[in-house]
């Protein structure tokens, strides 16, 4: 009788989340902590630790005599993976595929938050569809070194350009009800020894640039569940660490949801459970010998963890339980649909970046083309799958072949040669040489179609098994041997275009100086081919800019210049401080290849009138600067342009970065016409974190702002002063 009564009190609780809106549940949430104590108070102990760790790859036990559901969680950053069972194969079934959506360096390349929230709104209702509650995404963890295995997952080198995609991501899945488990909380910037590694890094950084996503997500985004990171921080796991989960997220964020720790990723039973962690995930049965399985339950008997501690567990779970509408219900989603196909397309179209056009070779003129050289294993490999947590069974992926045959290949003729072979067996990136050497075959047959054709176009970059998690690369060197494909074809045919995939930064220096057409693009999803030629054709003007650094050599990024990764005895110390990314090279004053948020377009922008509405402000919380600019496309076609604002302190008593970002705003401008352009920009945002007081700090004196088209191309200035 009693069971039947809470699991209708649960399921009444529940229903309102499915019915309400995010505003109505908030207005209810007073009733509901009462509700979820009287819950508790039904629970066993055994029922409650039963809450707090895996029973399954992705899933966690419910009580089934009260109507709690277990939580069910799922991959990931690039769409609803695939399903899998015990020891990670493939379930084999016929209904788990999904959209695959583009990486997170190509959302961060689109500099859009709104694609962000479409994407993130998709990606709930595909979850919500394959009955996925918490979707483990969205990934950002700061792109310190280009080296690392998971920067294509992430989105930038820029904490400001993090935090502004990682809110409307967060939004656009949460309005799905389902929950977003923003990771990887925090410093996970590498993957060489991530299960092992010590972060050393001054609190200054940690506060500007490793942390202000993460804070964003929670306190803007209001994300509902956060994965702690493999790595520890100043020698302390992530995820028992009571100052990263206690203080910074529960004390000073007001973080109400749950801490997932990542896949095998806890280390101890009364140390994580006292400082932060709520729920133990992991892949590696028997799920009783974890942590929070058994021993957490002997620690409580013994005394050394409370009860407390474990309610107050169960309650955020619940509470989360509650927001998802997990056990109410929940209308079916949508999967595989045109709508999200078009989210794709769109974000794939935004995110490419045109990085050269010297002869304006682009768009290309296919009236006056009777053959094209298609050449490269990029042109027709597919992209979803790999990457371990970050795999999705595509339900289709159009290859940039497949699409150039579809649009081109009724008039033009195709001659599509291999080039190299993008086989990467080995996870670790130790391949032998044999498995190394060039295929001369494969570059003769390139040369052959090359020849015959009027113009070549050739796609190269990394893939999936190239960039992973788990292994960093060891150099930036292009793979496969790609430079020498290129080089052999663009001796034989003057107009080579070079397209460029990948998710990470790649030396293109050799490149850069011998080809006159370089396009940047991504593991862009199921609509990968799509966009990818549209934008050669013209049919998308791109409005891709770097979300990173190009290095003109790896030893001139911050981390290995200073000899400070991957670290030593399993610790790294972030020698470089608040300088990552543009503020190392910038501030150093060393010449990238291409510098971040750097991007061309088939028309031109002229920036005009950088005005500030007062000439000063007053340093105090609620004042915004006020700024205005024009922006006129002076070219021949209607584009979008992202105008990035960032701000320079004068004569600080500090170091500061030479510029930082504060503010970007992409907007469409049709040929021959202007656009006012309006940045609102917290006084506060100009703060810079003060160690000794452990304060964000305002210093007064003048700023200049410069609006830029990339965060070396400043092409209007204006003053201010802070009172
Ligand atoms: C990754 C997480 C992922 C989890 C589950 C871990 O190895 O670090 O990002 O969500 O596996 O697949």
């Amino acid at each position: 009788m009693k069971s039947k009564l809470h699991c209708a009190v649960f399921s009444a609780v529940l229903l309102i989340s499915a019915s309400g809106s995010f505003a109505q549940m908030k207005s209810k949430e007073a009733g509901l902590d009462k509700t979820i104590d009287g819950i508790i108070k039904k629970l066993t102990l055994e029922e409650k630790i039963g809450m707090l760790h895996a029973n399954g790859i992705f899933s966690t036990a419910g009580v089934g005599r009260l109507g709690i559901p277990g939580l069910i969680t799922d991959d990931g950053p690039l769409g609803v993976r695939e399903d899998v069972k015990e020891g990670w194969g493939s379930a084999n079934l016929t209904t788990d595929s999904a959209t695959f959506f583009p990486n997170g360096s190509a959302l961060a390349a689109t500099w859009n938050p709104a694609l962000a929230y479409r994407m993130g709104h998709d990606m709930g209702e595909e979850a919500r569809e394959r009955k996925k509650y918490v979707m483990l995404a969205p990934a950002f963890n700061i792109c310190r070194v280009p080296l690392c295995g998971r920067t294509y997952e992430y989105y930038s080198e820029d904490p400001y350009l993090n935090s502004r995609l990682a809110v409307a991501a967060v939004q656009g899945m949460q309005s799905q009800d389902i929950a977003a488990c923003v990771k990887h909380y925090a410093v996970n910037n590498q993957e060489i020894e991530r299960n092992s590694v010590s972060v050393d890094i001054d609190e200054r950084a940690l506060r500007e640039i490793y942390l202000p996503a993460f804070k964003a997500a929670i306190t803007e985004g209001h994300a509902w569940t956060i994965m702690s990171a493999y790595n520890k921080l100043r020698g302390v796991y992530c995820s028992e660490n009571d100052y990263l989960l206690n203080k910074i997220l529960r004390d000073e964020w007001k973080f109400k949801g749950i801490v997932i720790s990542d896949w095998g990723g806890t280390h101890s039973t009364v140390n994580a459970a006292n400082n932060g962690l709520d729920i133990e995930m992991g892949s590696r049965p028997p799920y009783n010998t974890y942590h929070f399985a058994d021993k957490l339950l002997d620690s409580v008997k013994a005394g050394k963890v409370s009860e407390k501690v474990i309610d107050d567990k169960v309650r955020r779970v619940l509470w989360v339980i509650y927001h998802t509408s997990m056990a109410a219900n929940p209308p079916a989603g949508k999967i595989n649909t045109p709508e999200h196909s078009k989210t794709v397309y769109d974000v794939a179209a935004e995110s490419i970046v045109l990085l050269k056009n010297d002869k304006h070779l682009l768009p290309l003129h296919a009236s006056s083309l009777k053959s094209i050289a298609v050449i490269g294993d990029n042109a027709t490999h597919t992209f979803h799958l790999g990457g371990f947590g970050a795999g999705v069974k595509a339900k289709y992926e159009v290859t940039p072949l497949a699409a150039l045959q579809s649009k081109l290949g009724s008039r033009i003729t195709i001659n599509y040669a291999q080039g190299y072979s993008g086989v990467y067996h080995t996870f670790r990136r130790d391949t032998s040489k044999k498995k190394d050497i060039i295929d001369t075959a494969k570059i003769q047959e390139a040369v052959a179609a090359a020849k015959k054709s009027d113009m070549a176009i050739l796609f190269i970059g990394g893939n999936r098994d190239y960039e992973s998690e788990g292994a960093d690369r060891k150099d930036l060197g292009l793979p496969f041997h790609e430079q020498e494909l290129v080089d052999a074809v663009t001796a034989v045919n003057l107009n080579t275009i070079v397209v460029v995939i990948g998710g990470a930064p790649y030396d293109i220096g050799k490149i850069k100086q011998n080809n006159h057409t370089i396009v940047w693009s991504w593991y862009n999803g199921s609509e990968n081919g799509n966009a990818l030629v549209d934008v050669l054709l013209g049919k998308v003007n791109p409005s891709g800019k770097l979300p990173f650094t190009l290095p003109a050599e790896l030893k001139d990024s911050p981390a290995i210049a200073l000899n400070a990764y991957p670290g030593e005895n399993h610790k790294v110390e972030y020698k470089e401080g608040i300088l990552v990314g543009y503020r190392w090279f910038d501030s150093k004053k060393i010449e990238p290849m291409y510098c971040f948020g750097y991007g061309l377009s088939y028309t031109d922008f002229q920036y005009a009138d950088l005005k500030s509405a007062f000439p000063a402000y007053k340093n105090k919380p609620n004042i915004n600067l006020v700024l205005t600019l024009n922006l006129k496309n002076t070219g021949k076609y209607a584009g979008k342009e992202t105008v990035q604002l960032y701000i320079s302190k004068q004569g600080s008593a500090i170091q500061r970065a030479e510029k930082e970002l504060k503010g970007f705003k992409k907007v469409q401008v049709l040929a021959g016409q202007s656009s006012k352009i309006q940045f609102i920009v917290p006084v506060e945002s100009l703060a810079y974190y003060d160690v000794k007081t452990s304060k964000w700090v305002v210093e007064p004196g003048k700023y200049e702002i410069l609006a830029g088209s990339s965060s070396r191309d400043i092409r209007a200035k204006t003053t201010i002063t802070i009172n």
